[in-house]
C-alpha cells in the first residue's frame, strides 16, 4: 500500500491519475496489423532483413567493450542495423531516425536505453526498492521512468533485471530484488506493467525487457560472468519465476545473459529459449543478446568463430546481436548456405517489426522525439515526490536501541560525520542514467542538505568527513572525533561508492570499504550515541558495528531524492518500513546464505561447533540480518490466527485470517509475510518458502484483519519429473515480520 505523504502528495497523485488516464484515451496509433508486417517483410531483401536483427551501440556512451566497427552512419543509412543503444534525447533521436529513414524501405530504428531506476529522476537502485515490499510504488517508480524516457526518445528499457541471487560478492545484485523468487516475480510483473503502462504505442510507455535469461545471479563464486551449473529443478524452482511472471505480465523483450548455463552459453542455449521461452511460455516478443555476448561464444569454447557463433545463437531463439558484429557479418550467407533457415530469419525479423508498428513508428518515426514534450515531462516536480516516497519506503531500520531514533527534537546540536555526508552522484548508485542537460549536483538531494533542511536552525549541524570511502588514511579521524564530542548525538554515514557494486564489481572482501569501520569505533569511543547509515549496492559485512552501535539505517542507494528521504527518516516524519530482500551475511566465509534452504539431516544450530551438526564451528549459523528483517518505530501484535477450514481438497482455497495491531505510538507500515512448508514430500522441501504478503499501513491502535489466500499453485513445487505439483501431506503455515520472526503458527492437511 502506497501513502503519497503531504508535502504536495497530492501533486504527486494527480500526476499518476493523469498519467493514467491521458495513456489509456487516446487510441493506440499503429496497432500492430500483420498484413503490414508481412507485406513489409515480402519487399525485404536478404541484407535488409539482416539488418533489422543487428543492434549497435553509441560508441561515444558504450556500456560494454566496443567493437570496433568501419562506418556506423553508412549502416545506419544502408538499413543494416535496426536497432540502437546509449542514444538519448528527442533531438540526437530524431536525427538517427533521419538517417534510418534514408534506407529503401525507411524502416525505423528502435531506440533502447538501460532505464534501470529511473531516467531523469533518479530512483533508489533495484536491490533497494524491493526492500520497500511496496509494489505499488514500484510500478509507479517505473511509470516515472517511462514516462521520462518515453518523452527523451526511448522505446526500449533494457529492464527489469530479474536475476535471482543469493551472493552478494556479485555486484549486480544492486539491480535485482534480492534471493526470493516469490518476491522477485511479485516485483517483475509490477516492474513490466510500470515500464508498458497502458500499452506500447502510449507516449508514456516503453518495451521493457526481461534479463538476463537465464540462472546469471548464480555464477560460482559471485564472480560476474563466470559459468553457473545447477539442476534443472533448482532452475526452474529459484530461478525462473520472476522470468515467467514477466512473460506473462506480457515483457515485450527478453535478454538473453553472459554466463553459460550447465556447459551451454545462454545466447545459444536452445533449451531456454526455444523450449521455454518462446515454447511453454508461448513469448511472441524480441529475445536479444547481451553485449557482444553472441561473439563471446568463441572465448567460452562453444564456437569456433563468429560464424558459427551467428549459426548456434540464431537457431536457438536469439533474434537480435547487440553489439557483436556476427550477425550482420555472417548470417546472410548462412541463410544462403541453408545453414539457418529462412523461416527462422523471417520469425526473428516479424517479432521486430511487429514491435516497430505496435510503437507507431511506422505511423510516425518521429512520436517519441518531440523536444517541447521532452522539455515539459523531464521538468514535471511531480516526479521527485514519487521518488522520495519509494526512497522513503526503501530504508531498512536494522537495530534501534534506546530508542535512538527518530531523532529527538530536544537534541541542540547534531555531528553528522562520514565519507558520504555531502556525497552527491553517490547517491544514485550504479546504472543509473543521469540524463543530458541537466545539472545532478544541484538535481540530487545530498544526505547534508537533506537533514540541514529537515532540522533548520534550531539545531546545529555540525560536519566532518572523518575518512575516504577507501583508502588507509586515518588523517581525518581527530577532526571527527572532535566535531563528535561537540555533539549531542552523532551521524555516521558510511559504506560504498556508486562504482562499487554493479556490473563487473564482484569483491571478495565485503566488510566496509577502507578505514570506515575503524572511524565508527573512534567516534563510539566518544561515549556519544550513535547512528549509522549505511549506503551500498549490495549488502555488506560490518559485524563490529552491528554489535556495538545502537541504531543502523541500510539506506542503499537512494537517488535524488536521498537528502530528503533519510531526512524523513531520521526526525520520524517517514516511519521507516522497509524489509530485507537479502540475507545479510555475517562474513564472506557464510556465502551463500539464504532463509529458504533445505533442513539436512543434522539441521545448523546456533552455537557455533555444537556436536554433529551442519554448522560452522567458528561462526553461528544464522546470517546477521535474516531475508525480510526491517524494524519500525512502532510496534505491531499479530494474534488470533483462524483457518476457515484444516483441509484442503481439489481446487478448493483455505483463507487464512489473522489481526494485525498497531499497538505502539506512532502510525506505520508492516510488510506482513506468509510463509509456508510441505515438511514431507517425494523431494526435500525448503524450512519456508514466502508464499504472499501485504504492506498494511496503521494509525497507533488501530487493528486490520489480514487474509492470505492458500490454494494449490502456493503448495506445489517442481517434483523429480520437473512437473508442478502439489503432493498430498501435512503444511505448514508461518506468519510475521519477517523470516526469523514467526508470529503465528498453523498446519492443514491437503489431501
Ligand atoms: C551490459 C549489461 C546489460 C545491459 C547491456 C546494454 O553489459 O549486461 O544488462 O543492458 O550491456 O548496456
Amino acid at each position: 500500500m502506497t501513502q503519497i505523504r503531504r508535502r504536495g502528495g497530492a501533486l504527486a497523485i494527480l500526476w499518476i491519475l493523469a498519467t493514467a488516464a491521458v495513456a489509456g484515451a487516446a487510441p493506440l496509433p499503429g496497432e500492430a496489423d500483420s498484413a503490414r508486417v508481412e507485406a513489409l517483410l515480402a519487399q525485404m531483401s536478404l541484407e535488409e532483413k539482416v539488418g533489422q536483427l543487428v543492434q549497435m551501440s553509441n560508441p561515444d556512451d558504450a556500456t560494454g567493450p566496443v567493437t570496433a566497427r568501419a562506418d556506423r552512419t553508412r549502416a545506419l543509412r544502408t538499413g543494416a542495423v535496426g536497432s540502437v543503444l546509449n542514444v538519448v534525447g528527442a533531438a540526437e533521436t530524431r536525427r538517427y531516425q533521419e538517417l534510418a529513414l534514408q534506407s529503401r524501405l525507411h524502416i525505423p530504428l528502435l531506440f533502447a536505453q538501460d532505464v534501470i531506476h529511473g531516467y531523469k529522476t533518479g530512483f533508489p537502485i533495484p536491490l533497494a526498492e524491493a526492500a520497500s515490499w511496496d509494489l505499488e510504488a514500484i510500478r509507479q517508480a517505473e511509470r516515472v521512468a517511462a514516462t521520462e524516457a518515453a518523452a527523451a526518445g526511448v522505446h526500449w528499457t533494457f529492464a527489469p533485471m530479474l536475476d535471482i541471487a543469493r551472493d552478494p560478492r556479485w555486484g549486480r545484485v544492486m539491480e535485482g530484488a534480492g534471493e526470493d523468487p516469490y518476491l522477485g516475480a511479485r516485483i517483475a510483473a509490477a516492474r513490466v506493467a510500470g515500464f508498458q503502462g497502458s500499452g506500447l504505442g502510449a507516449l508514456d510507455a516503453v518495451m521493457a525487457c526481461a534479463k538476463h535469461f537465464a540462472g546469471y545471479g548464480a555464477a560460482i563464486g559471485g564472480r560476474d560472468y563466470n559459468s553457473v551449473d545447477m539442476s534443472l529443478r533448482q532452475l526452474w524452482e529459484t530461478y525462473l519465476p520472476p522470468f515467467k511472471a514477466a512473460a506473462e505480465a506480457g515483457a515485450a523483450t527478453f535478454m538473453n545473459s553472459f554466463n553459460d548455463l550447465n556447459g551451454v552459453p545462454a545466447s545459444a542455449n536452445a533449451y531456454l529459449v526455444n523450449e521455454i521461452l518462446k515454447g511453454r511460455w508461448n513469448f511472441q516478443g524480441i529475445v536479444v543478446s547481451d553485449w557482444g555476448s553472441i561473439g563471446e561464444m568463441v572465448t567460452h569454447g562453444y564456437a569456433a568463430d563468429n560464424r558459427e557463433a551467428a549459426r548456434a545463437a540464431i537457431n536457438a531463439g536469439n533474434d537480435m546481436d547487440m553489439e557483436s558484429g556476427a550477425y550482420g557479418e555472417h548470417l546472410a550467407q548462412l541463410v544462403r548456405d541453408g545453414e539457418v533457415p529462412v523461416a527462422r530469419l523471417d520469425d526473428a525479423v516479424r517479432r521486430i517489426l511487429r514491435m516497430k508498428f505496435r510503437l507507431g513508428l511506422f505511423d510516425d518515426p518521429f512520436r517519441y522525439s518531440d523536444v517541447e514534450r521532452e522539455r515539459r515531462v523531464l521538468n514535471n516536480p511531480a516526479h521527485a515526490l514519487v521518488a522520495r516516497n519509494i526512497a522513503r519506503e526503501s530504508i531498512v531500520l536494522l537495530k534501534n536501541e534506546g530508542p535512538l531514533l527518530p531523532l529527538s527534537p530536544k537534541l541542540r546540536t547534531i555531528a553528522f560525520i562520514g565519507p558520504l555526508v555531502k556525497a552527491k552522484q553517490d547517491n544514485l548508485g550504479g546504472w543509473a542514467m543521469e540524463a543530458p542537460g541537466f545539472d545532478y549536483s544541484q538535481l540530487i538531494v545530498s544526505q547534508w542538505e537533506g537533514l540541514q533542511q529537515r532540522l533548520g536552525p534550531a539545531t546545529r549541524l555540525l560536519y566532518a568527513q572523518g575518512s575516504d570511502i577507501d583508502s588507509a588514511s586515518t588523517r581525518g579521524f581527530a577532526e571527527a572525533v572532535a566535531v563528535a564530542k561537540r555533539a549531542d548525538l552523532v551521524i555516521l554515514s558510511v559504506g560504498e561508492s556508486r562504482d562499487m557494486s554493479g556490473e563487473a564489481k564482484s569483491r571478495s572482501n565485503l566488510h566496509l570499504p577502507g578505514v570506515q569501520e575503524e572511524l565508527i569505533k573512534a567516534v563510539q569511543a566518544t561515549g556519544k550515541p550513535v547512528v549509522v547509515l549505511i549506503n551500498a549496492g549490495r549488502p555488506l559485512v560490518f559485524e563490529w558495528t552491528a554489535e556495538h552501535v545502537p541504531a543502523i539505517l541500510y539506506t542503499w542507494w537512494l537517488g535524488s531524492e536521498a537528502g530528503h528521504a533519510i531526512a524523513d527518516v531520521l526526525s520520524g516524519d517517514y516511519n521507516p518500513s522497509g524489509k530485507l530482500p537479502m540475507s545479510f551475511p555475517r562474513s564472506e566465509g557464510q556465502i551463500p546464505v539464504y532463509y529458504n534452504h533445505f533442513n539436512s539431516g543434522r539441521p545448523a544450530v546456533d552455537e557455533p561447533g555444537h556436536g554433529y551438526q551442519s554448522s560452522y564451528i567458528d561462526l553461528p549459523f544464522r546470517p546477521r540480518y535474516a531475508f525480510g528483517h526491517g524494524l519500525s518505530y512502532t510496534s505491531f501484535r499479530y494474534e488470533h490466527l483462524q483457518l476457515d477450514r484444516h483441509q484442503l481438497r481439489g481446487e478448493e482455497q483455505l483463507i487464512a485470517s489473522f489481526e494485525l495491531t498497531n499497538t505502539g505510538p506512532r502510525a506505520g507500515s508492516e510488510a506482513v509475510q506468509l510463509y509456508l512448508r510441505d515438511p514431507v514430500a517425494s523431494l526435500v522441501r525448503p524450512v519456508q518458502e514466502l508464499k504472499d504478503f501485504q504492506k498494511i499501513t496503521l494509525q497507533p491502535g488501530e487493528s486490520h484483519t489480514v487474509q492470505f489466500v492458500i490454494d494449490r499453485d502456493k503448495l506445489s513445487f517442481y517434483d523429480a519429473r520437473l512437473q508442478w505439483v502439489a503432493e498430498p501431506g501435512e503444511f505448514e503455515i508461518q506468519i510475521g515480520p519477517a523470516s526469523d520472526e514467526i508470529r503465528l503458527r498453523d498446519q492443514f492437511l491437503l489431501q
